[in-house]
């Protein structure tokens, strides 16, 4: 067995995200994170001898894990789904029935040590989801002003004890021993936070927030999301499946500010600028599979049609 294959991934709402972005066996279909390809082995059993599946991710491991899938009808490619309009077009592809975004890590990710995305294992603090390029979490902590670290624990950790965090953690670089592990980082937060929410590890907010930092992932979303208007075909389907709340909210406000007709107020003679999405559904998983797997318990998947219009 390959080191890649080493963990496995349970794929949240497997059944559920297949049966929303399939509507015609014969589609071009792009799922942007394949991860270990739960839901892309799934969408290939039901498509057509017609349909193509065009898979990517940014883990080089990730990628690797695809080899063994022959099919003719698939190809995965080491591609972020922020840059999925040029990938798309140098594979010549200019529309597609369908879009799927699983988002976040991969259970082989966070329980590898040595790619530094948990506070459980001790390893490198790496949190690269492409360790190929990019900035490791320990570097961003070796540079950054205290501000800037604070802003990123607050921001995208929502953590109360960002500042003496970041004051914490500036302080240590200082003496000349910034934080190169996970157990060095998860012990200076420990510290820091006076307050522990039950049944979650203090360290939990800051390695989401330096995690969304690293990876951009609140950008790569919005760039993802707004390449899908342009490349989805009118009735194309966009499904996506979020992990925490910072995500949800930027997918649910762009379908609905795309969900709704515009009157320019400036120039109120102007045509309406129509509505690109109409927002399909809101999906949570049910009892049975959050017992199952208790990483599905905060997953809520999106569903959005692309209308014929504009
Ligand atoms: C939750 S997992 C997907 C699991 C997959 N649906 C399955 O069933 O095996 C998320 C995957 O998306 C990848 N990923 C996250 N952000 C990405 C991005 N912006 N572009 C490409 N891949 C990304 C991660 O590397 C990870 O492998």
């Amino acid at each position: 067995m390959d080191r890649s294959d080493a963990w496995q991934h349970t794929t949240v709402l497997l059944a559920e995200a297949i049966d929303s972005l399939l509507t015609t066996p014969d589609g071009v279909y792009v799922d942007g994170t394949f991860g270990r390809g739960g839901h892309s082995r799934a969408l290939l059993a039901r498509l057509s001898p017609r349909g193509r599946l065009i898979a990517l991710d940014r883990d080089p491991q990730a990628v690797a894990a695809a080899a063994p899938i022959t099919d003719p009808r698939f190809s995965i490619h080491h591609s972020r789904f922020g840059a999925l309009a040029e990938t798309l077009e140098s594979l010549g592809v200019a529309r597609i029935d369908g879009l799927l975004l699983d988002l976040g890590v991969s259970s082989p990710q966070i329980d590898d040590a040595a790619r530094g995305f948990s506070f459980r294992f001790d390893g490198p603090l790496d949190m690269r989801m492409d360790p190929t390029r990019g900035e490791s979490a320990a570097e961003f902590l070796a540079r950054a002003d205290e501000r800037h670290i604070a802003e990123v624990i607050r921001d995208h950790g929502e953590e109360r004890f960002a500042v003496p965090i970041a004051k914490a953690l500036v302080a240590r670089r200082e003496g000349g021993n910034p934080v190169r592990t996970t157990r060095e980082l998860s012990e200076v937060v420990a510290r820091a936070v006076k307050t522990r929410e039950g049944g979650q590890d203090p360290a939990t907010r800051t390695f989401q927030g330096l995690r969304i930092h690293v990876n951009a992932e609140l950008e790569e979303l919005e760039q993802g999301l707004k390449a899908a208007l342009t490349l989805l075909k009118p009735a194309g389907r966009l499904v996506v499946i979020s992990f925490h709340s910072l995500e949800d909210r930027i997918v649910k406000s762009f379908i609905a500010r795309e969900s709704r007709t515009e009157v320019d107020r400036r120039a109120p003679f102007a045509p309406e600028r129509p509505h690109r999405l109409r927002a399909l559904a809101r999906v949570k998983p049910g009892a049975a599979e959050v017992q199952a797997n208790p990483r599905a318990r905060s997953a809520v998947m999106r569903v959005a049609e692309r209308t014929e219009l504009a």
